[in-house]
């Protein structure tokens, strides 16, 4: 008996990175999975590299009307819901000085807003379907202090631990846990973003952030999404059904709390 056998999940922003081994390890754990992103081509070779299990859907959690249709399209596909990860997000940097709205808007539209009315939506369809449920949302070291280039990302990620907490304390009473991990420094496609614009800032080279903060891991290097799999499959399963409104560090050792 696998951890999810017959269960459905949709894992928003899963075309890449985290959100695919997500999606590969709760397929691997007899999951049927949703792999739901603003990128339909990138979900798509997703899907049909993780095989039979998992299905590419377009959604774009800043806009009610693709998260609703998301979700129906999840009923029609596979019949139920189970199991939802909030895991897409942006990231950006700058100076106090230098936060233009526009990022502002963009990053809170995507991290703070996408999660909030991406669980609402969740819990609505696990709450008429009466079975309960499990949804994950994805926090980070970030969110737990602030640093002087990245306030904005920093506050998304805070307010995503704050939501964990409120959802997580209203939800339970459907069966619903809420609950978050907070991974730390993850390499991939988004960590080369960070790094590059790290090096814009500190006037580094191109890898140079990635080598610094990966030597500053306890662990002693940055992770790797599979790092973060035990966790999630742990977090969606029955194993998880006393867990309420936990955001969990997955990280290396570098916040303890
Ligand atoms: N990589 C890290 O070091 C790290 C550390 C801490 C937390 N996290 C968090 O883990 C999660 C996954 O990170 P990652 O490194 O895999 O990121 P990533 O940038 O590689 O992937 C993000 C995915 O989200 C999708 N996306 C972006 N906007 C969207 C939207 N509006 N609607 C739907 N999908 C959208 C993108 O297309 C992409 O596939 C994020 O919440 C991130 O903040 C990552």
């Amino acid at each position: 008996m696998k951890k999810l056998d017959g269960k459905v999940a949709l894992i928003t922003g899963a075309a890449r990175g985290i959100g695919r081994a997500f999606a590969d390890a709760y397929v691997t754990e007899g999951a049927r999975v949703a792999i739901a992103d603003i990128n339909l081509d990138g979900a798509e070779q997703a899907a049909s590299a993780i095989g039979r299990g998992a299905f590419a859907i377009e959604m774009d959690v800043t806009d009610q009307a693709s998260i609703e249709q998301g979700f129906d399209t999840v009923a029609r596909e596979a019949g139920q819901l189970d199991i939802v990860i909030n895991n897409a997000a942006l990231f950006d940097a700058a100076p106090i000085v230098d936060i233009t709205r526009e990022s502002f808007d963009r990053l809170f539209n995507v991290n703070v807003a996408g999660t909030l009315f991406t669980l609402q939506a969740a819990a609505k369809h696990m709450i008429a379907q009466g079975t309960g449920g499990k949804i994950i949302n994805m926090a980070s070291q970030a969110g737990r202090r602030g640093e002087p280039l990245v306030a904005v990302y920093c506050a998304t990620k805070a307010a995503v631990i704050s939501l964990t907490q409120s959802a997580g304390l209203d939800l339970i009473k459907h069966g619903i846990n809420v609950n978050a991990i907070s991974p730390g420094v993850v390499d991939g496609e988004h960590w080369d973003h960070v790094d590059s614009l790290f090096a814009h800032y500190e006037k580094l080279q191109p890898g140079q952030k990635k080598a610094q903060v990966g030597a500053g891991v306890p662990f002693g290097r940055m992770g790797q999404a599979e790092d973060l799999t035990g966790m999630a499959v742990f977090l969606a399963s029955s194993d998880a059904d006393y867990v309420v409104a936990q955001t969990y560090n997955v990280d290396g050792g570098q916040w303890m709390s």
